[in-house]
């Protein structure tokens, strides 16, 4: 028989490879995010953040989380686990989610396009891109677009701007000092946003934040 020339290494050798190529793939499953899984956690996510991620009015703005910087969405994420960003709902939401899942969630959220919800007043759009584009040289605020790019869709760790709720910037940026980079000891990036937030007065806030939000 053919068999009986492989001499007992070469076969131990062999079946230890496929061993372990097998313990590789279980390995794989646990760690991977399977469709279903996925879908159900987005569709949690959607009861609050909306059917197609737009964001939502509810008693209190959910923000878009459409088009969002996968960098940036795991950035919160992380900061409302650590209590960085204090917000108890999202606490909630987020510590319960595995590595695999945050980064299957910042992807998926990535490549959703809907249209914005819109609803801020248009006669302020004006006033709002030019400081959007400008920035405000007297109160030394320099222009969103340096950071959140031309079109608002942001990159990395600085935020998609484009269709975000108006009133839920409004909030943010009038409480960032309230909200964000709680932790002294662990500083973020919000604090690159604390002095901006800070020197804009709540018209500019309102200007700027009807100019991105009907963004697409
Ligand atoms: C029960 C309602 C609720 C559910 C469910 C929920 N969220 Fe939220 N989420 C909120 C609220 C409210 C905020 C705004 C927090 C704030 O104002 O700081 C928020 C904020 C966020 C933010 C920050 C957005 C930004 O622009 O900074 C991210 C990211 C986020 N949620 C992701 C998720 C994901 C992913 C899921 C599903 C796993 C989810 N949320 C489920 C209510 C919810
Ligand atoms: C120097 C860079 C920089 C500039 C300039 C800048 N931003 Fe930001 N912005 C950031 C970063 C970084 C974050 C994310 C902060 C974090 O991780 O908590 C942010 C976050 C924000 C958020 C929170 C988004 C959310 O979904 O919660 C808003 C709103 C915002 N910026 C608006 C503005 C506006 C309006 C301007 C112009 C007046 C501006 N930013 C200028 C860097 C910048």
């Amino acid at each position: 028989m053919r068999l009986r020339s492989v001499s007992p290494t070469a076969a131990l050798a062999a079946v230890l490879c496929i061993v372990s190529a097998l313990a590789d793939a279980e390995d794989k499953a646990a760690s991977a995010v399977s469709g279903q899984e996925l879908k159900a956690k987005t569709d949690y996510c959607k009861t609050c953040h909306g059917l197609a991620a737009q964001g939502f009015r509810g008693s209190f703005p959910m923000p878009r989380l459409a088009g969002q910087q996968p960098e940036y969405l795991q950035n919160q994420l992380q900061a409302f686990i650590e209590h960085r960003r204090t917000n108890p709902v999202m606490f909630n939401v987020a510590h319960v989610l595995k590595p695999s899942m945050v980064s299957a969630l910042a992807t998926y959220f990535k490549d959703l396009n809907p249209k914005p919800l819109g609803g801020a007043t248009k006669e302020l759009v004006p006033e709002g891109k030019k400081i959007y584009e400008e920035g405000v040289p007297s109160a030394n605020v320099p222009p969103c677009a340096s950071c959140h790019g031309p079109d608002a869709k942001g990159a990395d760790a600085f935020p998609r701007l484009a269709g975000q709720l108006h009133d839920y910037i409004f909030r943010k940026l009038t409480n960032w000092e309230k909200e964000r980079g709680q932790n002294r000891d662990q500083p973020d990036t919000s604090a690159i946003m604390q002095p901006i937030a800070h020197d804009l007065t709540e018209a500019q806030i309102k200007a700027v934040a009807a100019y991105v939000s009907q963004l697409e």
